[in-house]
């Protein structure tokens, strides 16, 4: 028996997980493209790109945009090999597992319920703001201790429509996969249409003055907190894309739907490299479109909260604050159902490893979703989004996908070493230049989050070892398999 941490998982045992599978393959390259569009495009647009352009890089925001998406392809490139190698659920986490260890695995699949399980947490938060900014404009108004979490409201209180809202996306993600990618593809048309409806739009709005200089000069600049800190110039463009870095996250979702998808191997890569360049290219023109329709010095205050919804009520076009704040709302629905699908199908992999109970793996005999562990994953998202002031840790998501991207870079470089004449579908040409700029980008943004956001990452991960080791290592079902 072989017991070390670096034990992998071996490529046929893979194998005979994908032909035992009991979830139903329904998802086509275009309902799994929509299901990277679904979870990219949310809040993150909508509010970073004002925070960004004013505090860091000025009307270069759309280079901030043009770097973090060129770090995002880097992980997808490396993503879409993986994906189209080892079609199975679980995504970075089995990757790893088939190629660095089993301990590095572990810590993946740790890490990617930062992503997934406390990315659904703080989106949950967000869509509750939003759906009471869109009551706001219909002149209703729910009480304060029925909208915020207790530490917030400072006393009895619950955030209600962030619980709420978590249970009604429990609910189609039990009832079946081809209803929750309905779903999505539903919303996913819906925010496409309106960010759309701002490029063209904004676009009759523009004033090129605004533009000029497109790279302001370096200088400091007063943050909220009262402290100065340098921006603009290269150095403003480049902290200017890990504050927007949170836009990004969700095309690696599409990673972990490998056990639905009619054809893995040729839809997967498509679908990561499609969701996430529509993005890429969408928000470049959102963000020269409201860099040029508000001069960034004047994107303070509330204007910072919702910046293009501010730009178009300031343009004298109050109705599109409506639309944009419905889009949103709807946007971060599908932000929510996918990344709460991610998880699920993440435990749904180390569960079938033996490294958590095998609860997290039980399939409904009629709908063949893994509803057990939907269920459980529901309840701790909508206790934690109602009940806490979760929405502080927003950077902790930033930090487990960023982690994730680089473990995934990591480990399909390793396999070319290791395993180079494997069959792999989809083979990145100039991997040895990709992957390693992929590690480097992904880890300096890392360093680039925010500091209490990198101490609580690490104290969980270092958390996930314990549990490692006390449950997962000697349930593993690599110590008889073998
Ligand atoms: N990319 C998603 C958002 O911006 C998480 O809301």
């Amino acid at each position: 028996m072989n017991n070390s941490i670096w034990r992998k998982k071996p490529m046929h045992m893979f194998e005979q997980d994908m032909q035992k599978s009991e979830l139903k393959r329904v998802l086509g390259k275009w309902s799994l493209t929509a299901i990277g569009i679904g979870a990219i495009i949310g809040g993150g647009v909508f509010v970073l790109t004002g925070t960004a352009a004013h505090y860091h890089a000025g009307p270069a925001l759309a280079l901030s945009f043009v770097i973090a998406g060129i770090g995002c392809i880097f992980a997808a490139l490396c993503y879409a090999e993986f994906a189209a190698m080892l079609p199975v659920e679980g995504s970075a986490y089995a990757y790893a597992y088939g190629t660095v260890g089993e301990l590095f695995a572990w810590i993946i699949g740790w890490g990617l319920i930062l992503e997934y399980a406390m990315g659904a947490m703080t989106v949950a938060v967000s869509w509750s703001g939003y759906f009471n900014k869109l009551l706001h404009l219909f002149g209703l108004h729910l009480p304060e201790n029925l909208t915020n979490d207790p530490v917030t409201f400072g006393g009895a209180a619950v955030n209600l429509p962030a619980l709420i809202i978590v249970w009604f996306v429990t609910w189609i993600l039990v009832k079946g996969i081809k209803e929750a990618a309905s779903a999505n593809n539903l919303i996913v048309v819906l925010k496409v249409a309106v960010i759309l409806f701002v490029i063209i739009m904004g676009a009759f709005y523009i004033d090129v003055a605004n533009w000029t200089p497109f790279i302001p000069e370096e200088t400091l600049v007063e943050h909220e907190s009262g402290e100065m800190l340098p921006a603009y110039g290269w150095g403003g463009i480049i902290s200017g894309a890990s504050a927007i870095f949170f836009a990004y996250i969700g095309f690696d979702a599409v990673s972990t739907q490998a056990g639905e998808a009619i054809n893995p191997k040729k839809d997967m890569p498509f679908a990561i490299i499609a969701s996430l360049l529509i993005c890429t290219v969408l928000y470049i023109a959102v963000s020269l479109v409201l860099t040029g329709m508000m001069n960034y010095k004047d994107i303070t205050g509330d204007a910072l909260k919702a910046p293009v919804a501010f730009a178009f009520d300031q343009a004298g076009q109050p109705w599109a604050v409506f639309i944009i704040t419905a889009a949103a709302t709807a946007g971060l629905l599908s932000v929510m159902l996918v990344m709460m699908l991610g998880q699920t199908r993440v435990f749904l992999g180390m569960a079938k490893d033996g490294l958590l109970p095998k609860f997290f793996a039980e399939v409904h005999p009629t709908f063949k979703t893994p509803y057990k562990s939907t269920i459980l994953v529901g309840a701790v998202v909508s206790l934690v989004a109602g009940f806490t002031p979760i929405s502080l840790l927003g950077d902790m998501t930033s930090f487990g996908t960023l982690f994730a991207f680089t473990m995934v870079c990591l480990a399909v470089w390793i396999l070319r070493f290791r395993d180079p004449n494997r069959d792999r579908p989809f083979k990145v040409s100039g991997l040895n230049i990709i992957a390693p700029l992929g590690i480097l980008v992904n880890t300096f943004l890392i360093l680039n989050l925010g500091r209490t956001a990198q101490i609580f990452a690490i104290a969980w991960l270092l958390f996930g070892l314990v549990v490692y080791f006390l449950y997962g290592r000697p349930r593993s079902l690599l110590n008889t398999r073998e």
